[in-house]
C-alpha cells in the first residue's frame, strides 16, 4: 500500500507539473483526489490492514493528499502568472510613439470682431436682435423714407425676387429699425447684425454679400449728444483710448441730421498713409437722428420720443483690426488664411 501511494505521488506530481491550463488542473484534482479518485481507491483498501498499521498509513495518505493539493495550487499560480504576463505583453502601449492629434477649428476672424462688438453693446444695456434677409421693399426702403425712384431702389443695385419689386434681399440692416419699432415696447436699445446684399462686382473691397451691424436707441429726450457719446465710447473700446473721432455731415433719407463717423488713422496719426489712402481719416459708420417721419410711420410720436441709429460694415472693421488687405480672403474660407487667427 505504501508502494501504491508512492507511485501515485510520482505520477500525480508529474502530471500536475505538466498541466497546460487551469482546466487540466481541475481534471487532475478530480482524478487523484476526488470522491472516486485514485487516492480514495487506495484508502478503501485500509480495511485489509492490521489495527497497528492503519494510523501510519492514514497519516501517509493525509500527507500525500496535502502534497498533491499543494502541487496543484503551486501550478495554478504559475499558470495564472504566465497568463497575466502574456496579456500584459499583448497590451503593451509604446508611450514614446507620437500621438494622433485631431485638428480643432476656431471662430472665423470676422466673428471674433462681431463678438467683441456685441459684448460692448450688451455691456451698455443693448439687446441683440435678428431679422429676415429676404425683405419687403416696404421695410428696406419705403418705411425708411426712401421713396420710389430713389437710385438705391434700382434693379441694377438690388436683388429683387418679384417683377413688381416688392420682395428683395435686404440691401442694409436698417429695416431692422422698422421691425424693432413696430414690435418692441419703448424704450428701445438694440443692435442687429446680419448679412446684406447688393449687386456689386467682387473686388478687393466689394462683395455682393457683406455684413452690417445696425444699432438704434429710441427713448424720451434722446439727442445727438447721446449718439456722439455712445459711439465715441464704442470707438475707444474697439480702437483704444484716446482714438480721435470726427462726425462729418452726410445724408441718409431715414435720419435727420445724418453724419458719418471717421476715426483718425491709427497708423499715421492723421498725416496720411496707405492704410487711410492718404486721407488721415478712416470712415467707420453712418449714423443720425431717426427721422420724425420714420418714427411717425411706426406709430411713435416724434414730439414725445426721439432716437438715433447707426449702421457699420463688419468686414471693414475686421479688415482694419487684423490688417487684412483683401475682402475676398474673408469669404474664401481658405484654411491657410483662417488658421492664422
Ligand atoms: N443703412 C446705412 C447704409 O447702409 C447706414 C446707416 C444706418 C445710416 C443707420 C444711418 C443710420 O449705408
Amino acid at each position: 500500500m505504501k508502494e501504491l501511494m508512492q507511485r501515485l505521488r510520482e505520477a500525480s506530481i508529474q502530471a500536475v507539473l505538466a498541466a497546460g491550463d487551469v482546466d487540466d488542473l481541475e481534471q487532475l484534482r478530480v482524478k487523484y483526489l476526488g470522491k472516486k479518485g485514485e487516492l480514495t481507491g487506495i484508502l478503501r483498501q485500509m480495511g485489509k490492514l492490521s489495527a497497528e498499521e492503519r494510523p501510519a498509513m492514514g497519516q501517509l495518505a493525509n500527507q500525500l493528499r496535502g502534497d498533491i493539493e499543494a502541487a496543484i495550487e503551486a501550478r495554478r499560480e504559475e499558470l495564472s502568472r504566465a497568463l497575466l504576463e502574456k496579456k500584459l505583453e499583448l497590451e503593451t502601449v509604446d508611450v514614446t510613439l507620437p500621438g494622433e492629434t485631431g485638428r480643432l477649428g476656431h471662430k472665423h476672424p470676422m466673428y471674433n470682431v462681431l463678438d467683441q462688438i456685441k459684448d460692448i453693446f450688451i455691456g451698455m444695456g443693448f439687446e441683440i436682435v435678428d431679422g429676415p434677409e429676404v425683405e419687403l421693399a416696404d421695410y428696406n426702403f419705403t418705411k425708411l423714407n426712401i421713396d420710389e425712384g430713389h437710385p438705391s431702389r434700382e434693379w441694377t443695385d438690388t436683388f429683387y425676387f418679384t417683377p413688381d419689386s416688392r420682395v428683395l434681399l435686404r440691401t442694409q440692416t436698417s429695416p431692422m429699425q422698422i421691425h424693432a419699432m413696430e414690435t418692441r415696447p419703448l424704450p428701445i436699445r438694440i443692435i442687429a447684425p446680419g448679412r446684406v446684399y447688393r449687386k456689386d462686382e467682387v473686388d478687393a473691397t466689394h462683395s455682393p454679400m457683406f455684413h452690417q451691424i445696425e444699432g438704434m436707441v429710441i427713448d424720451k429726450g434722446v439727442t445727438m449728444a447721446d449718439l456722439k457719446a455712445t459711439l465715441n465710447l464704442v470707438v475707444e473700446k474697439i480702437y483704444g483710448k484716446g482714438t480721435v473721432t470726427r462726425f462729418r455731415p452726410h445724408h441718409f433719407p431715414f435720419t435727420e441730421p445724418s453724419c458719418e463717423l471717421d476715426i483718425q488713422c491709427h497708423k499715421c496719426g492723421g498725416k496720411g498713409c496707405p492704410t487711410c489712402k492718404g486721407e488721415g481719416w478712416i470712415e467707420v459708420l453712418g449714423a443720425g437722428m431717426v427721422h420724425p417721419k420714420v418714427l411717425a410711420g411706426c406709430g411713435i410720436d416724434p414730439d414725445v420720443y426721439s432716437g438715433w441709429a447707426f449702421g457699420m460694415g463688419l468686414e471693414r472693421l475686421a479688415m482694419g483690426e487684423y490688417k487684412i488687405t483683401d475682402l475676398r480672403l474673408i469669404f474664401e474660407n481658405d484654411e491657410r488664411f483662417l488658421r492664422q487667427f
